[in-house]
């Protein structure tokens, strides 16, 4: 039985870490066993330390606050990554703008952006997909890159949109990134 290695990284209610935990946390896939072995935020209040401690799994707050610099913070990152030596790393809302010092370090990270890339890049994704004029929203998976949101695409998934009000609207894009990114996970980790 091989051991998959994961680091999730997050920020802050951490919805997508608890449903990769329960998820994939500790299951055997074709004779390849999943593990989250850390994970790692940026904010000491963020709501999902308390889920990933639910499970059982270490989480290490490194708090921005304390660098002058996102190369230093991001130099530390690095190390506490390696340390644990992951298959993939895995970033779920970890609200970040990440340097060449991460990129070029970390060459297996993913991302799951809550729109339908390259349309709605950075911030407020989902309001800004509500508003525009796209009769389909949804999400995508991709690679992290040196360029924000811009990495090679990996997967996405999308509905028709029906008049949903933005509460509706919001919730089905997180009801697809539930399904899309453990998928893709699975994906990159068991069948390549
Ligand atoms: C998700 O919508 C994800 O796509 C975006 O940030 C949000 C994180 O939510 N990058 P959560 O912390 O997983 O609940």
């Amino acid at each position: 039985m091989s051991l998959k290695k994961i680091v999730v990284l997050f920020s802050g209610e951490g919805t997508n870490l608890e449903n990769i935990l329960k998820k994939l946390h500790k299951k055997e896939f074709e004779g390849k066993k999943i593990q989250i072995v850390k994970t790692i935020t940026n904010n000491p209040k963020a709501k999902g330390i308390e889920k990933a401690k639910k499970y059982g799994v270490d989480v290490e707050i490194i708090d921005h606050k304390n660098f002058s610099s996102r190369e230093e913070y991001d130099e530390v990152l690095v190390k506490s990554i390696k340390k644990v030596n992951p298959h993939l790393v895995v970033l779920a809302g970890f609200m970040r703008i990440l340097s060449p010092v991460f990129t070029s370090n970390i060459k297996n990270a993913i991302n799951i952006h809550p729109s339908l890339l390259p349309l709605f890049k950075g911030v407020n994704a989902i309001k800004k997909s509500f508003e525009s004029e796209m009769k389909v929203a949804g999400v995508t998976v991709h690679r992290v890159s040196d360029e924000l949101d811009s990495g090679k695409i990996l997967d996405q998934c999308c509905f028709h949109r029906d008049n949903e009000s933005f509460e509706e609207f919001e919730k089905k894009i997180h009801q697809l990134e539930y399904k899309l990114y453990p998928e893709v996970i699975k994906t990159l980790l068991i069948r390549e």
